[in-house]
């Protein structure tokens, strides 16, 4: 196969953008409606249970015909075809990734050196959904014989946040017979504001952790696990309270916990990508197996339509082009995810980790520096909370943010109207973001002169609308898997691995150093530079012994 160019900016698609996008700048979303009365049905795209528009973005068909030029010169439908079919792609770990094999409900082999996965990943599935079962009919007791009450999941990063943000979204669906809770910081305010109103006897924790190294995981876990013996009394007592998930069978071994009770996965599910491995297990335990299994059949919808559209009509694809359009010509340098859904309020969090901890490079796939920008900075909030916050500056700043609008037609919480006011809102934000307020306006509604200048909306800044029927196990499955495949497209096109994560490796190293020297004292002098020097003295010297 021929080898992909590697400064993709020196390419004569990317110069033909360039060119075109001099030609589109000045072009205001007003006009472009003006002069395209079907633009909204011929920038909306509808699969897999959303309607996508696209339509109030600062483009026209010639952009998107050049964006998908550039895809195409990036040989992006091969790079799709080895992401399925479990060739290394993560070259720097040398590593398969397959997280769609976990979702892969048509279950057609997929093969890594040689093995089909989804006999392994079946089986994981079956063992956690027969325990889960156990624990939520009462049938799993405590050590003295109590029936689970609540579930801990102790975990940090992708083993953290994909089932936080789930069980968060989901939890209209939960019989509320079982609750989870989610630790993830070191601090120990984490731990113990999540545990203290609790009866070990009735508590599970699940520590869940790819490589079960992590500092952070491993520290609260060891405290949980003092917590719970000295409450029960007994070592032994760890066999019917602690779960592992992992792909480091040695270490949770090590760590005391009964091999028969650790549910695994592979080094080629990347932690980020682990939500619908062993890692949801505490979303099988608390909303039940029909519930985990429609949320990965949503996911399982959108690999298929991202592996089989045409490039033209492929959502993820063109939510990565649209992204890649703004970051690369635009040159913003932020993205906002904006979920008009209470239940949502991990989304961006959430997506923050799959975004910026995969697309967050500047070395490109020979080792050579990126020559422009790669993943933009991934923020928001919960609609309409965002609204009273930092909306200001999207409506009147002087940073254009592309917004991502995600909405349901349905309530799951109904009262009075609150749903209508609350789609008012995102409807009218992306209206008014896109076509602003004029001064003609102000000056018909009598506003005083000094006064419009600080009243105008110069309109022009693009959003995009995600819109699903109701929020289901399905469409949030969908919705994540879109974001996935965004990300792993820009990732083809910048030219970089967007599967490792070497940059979280430094701070950490330095952190076990430093941690020595906090416990220890100053032994045998501080050899930072002069600012850590400084301030790990002012630490020592004012800490509370
Ligand atoms: O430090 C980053 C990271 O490696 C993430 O990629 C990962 O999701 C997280 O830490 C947790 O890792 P683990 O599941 O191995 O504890």
């Amino acid at each position: 196969m021929e080898k992909p160019m590697t400064d993709v900016s020196q390419s004569q698609e990317w110069l033909l953008l360039a060119e075109h996008f001099e030609q589109i700048r000045p072009i205001h979303l007003k006009q472009h409606f003006e002069e395209d009365p079907t633009r909204a049905e011929s920038f909306t795209f509808e699969d897999c249970g959303w309607y996508v528009d696209l339509s109030k973005n600062l483009m026209d068909s010639t952009t998107l015909k050049l964006l998908l030029d550039l895809a195409k010169a990036c040989k992006l439908s091969d790079a799709i075809e080895e992401m399925f079919s479990g060739q290394k792609i993560n070259k720097t770990e040398n590593r398969a990734v397959l997280h769609t094999a976990l979702r892969n409900c048509s279950n057609t082999p997929v093969f890594v050196d040689g093995e089909d996965v989804m006999s392994l990943i079946n089986s994981v599935i079956s063992r956690m959904e027969k325990v889960a079962e156990r624990i939520r009919s009462g049938k799993w007791r405590g050590y003295t014989g109590e029936k689970i009450k609540t579930v801990v999941n102790i975990g940090i990063g992708g083993s953290d946040l994909g089932p936080c943000m789930v069980y968060e979204a989901l939890k209209h669906y939960s019989d509320r017979s079982l609750e989870a809770r989610y630790v993830s910081n070191v601090d120990a305010a984490h731990l113990i504001e999540q545990i203290s109103d609790l009866d070990a006897a009735e508590t599970l924790f699940v520590v869940a952790s790819k490589t079960f190294t992590t500092q952070e995981t491993m520290t609260n876990a060891a405290t949980a696990r003092k917590w719970l013996t000295d409450q029960l009394g007994s070592e032994d007592a760890v066999r019917n309270h602690f779960i592992a998930l992992s792909s480091n069978r040695e270490k949770v071994v090590e760590f005391g916990i009964d091999p028969a009770n650790m549910f695994e996965f592979w080094n080629w599910v990347g932690g980020r990508y682990s939500l619908t491995s062993a890692i949801g297990f505490s979303l099988l335990a608390t909303l039940g197996k029909d519930i985990f299994k429609r949320l990965r059949e949503g996911f399982h919808s959108v690999d298929l339509h991202f592996r089989n559209s045409p490039l033209e009509r492929n959502i993820p694809v063109l939510m990565a082009l649209m992204g890649i359009w703004y970051n690369n010509f635009f040159r913003t340098q932020t993205y906002a995810i904006l979920p008009y859904s209470q239940y949502l309020h991990r989304l961006p969090a959430y997506l923050q980790q799959t975004d910026m901890e995969s697309n967050g490079k500047s070395i490109d796939r020979s080792g050579q520096p990126v020559p422009f920008d790669t993943g933009p900075v991934i923020w928001g909030e919960p609609g309409t909370n965002g609204q009273h916050a930092f909306y200001q500056l999207i409506h009147q700043g002087t940073k254009l943010v592309p917004c991502d609008f995600i909405g349901f037609i349905n309530p799951l919480a109904k009262s009075g109207d609150h749903h209508e006011k609350l789609m008012a809102n995102f409807f009218a934000q992306q209206e008014a973001l896109a076509f602003g307020k004029e001064r003609s306006i102000l000056e018909e509604e009598g506003i005083a002169e000094d006064q419009i200048p600080f009243r105008v909306f110069t309109g022009n800044r693009p959003s995009t609308c995600l819109l699903a029927e109701k929020l289901t196990p399905e469409s949030l499955g969908s919705l994540i898997a879109f974001y996935e495949h965004k990300v792993f497209v820009q990732g083809v096109i910048w030219n970089i691995y967007s599967f490792d994560q070497w940059g979280v490796e430094l701070g950490k190293q330095l952190s076990i150093k430093i941690l020595d020297e906090l416990k220890e004292g100053e032994r045998d002098g501080l050899k930072h530079d002069g600012s850590t020097n400084a301030q790990i003295r002012h630490y020592l010297t004012n800490k509370i012994r």
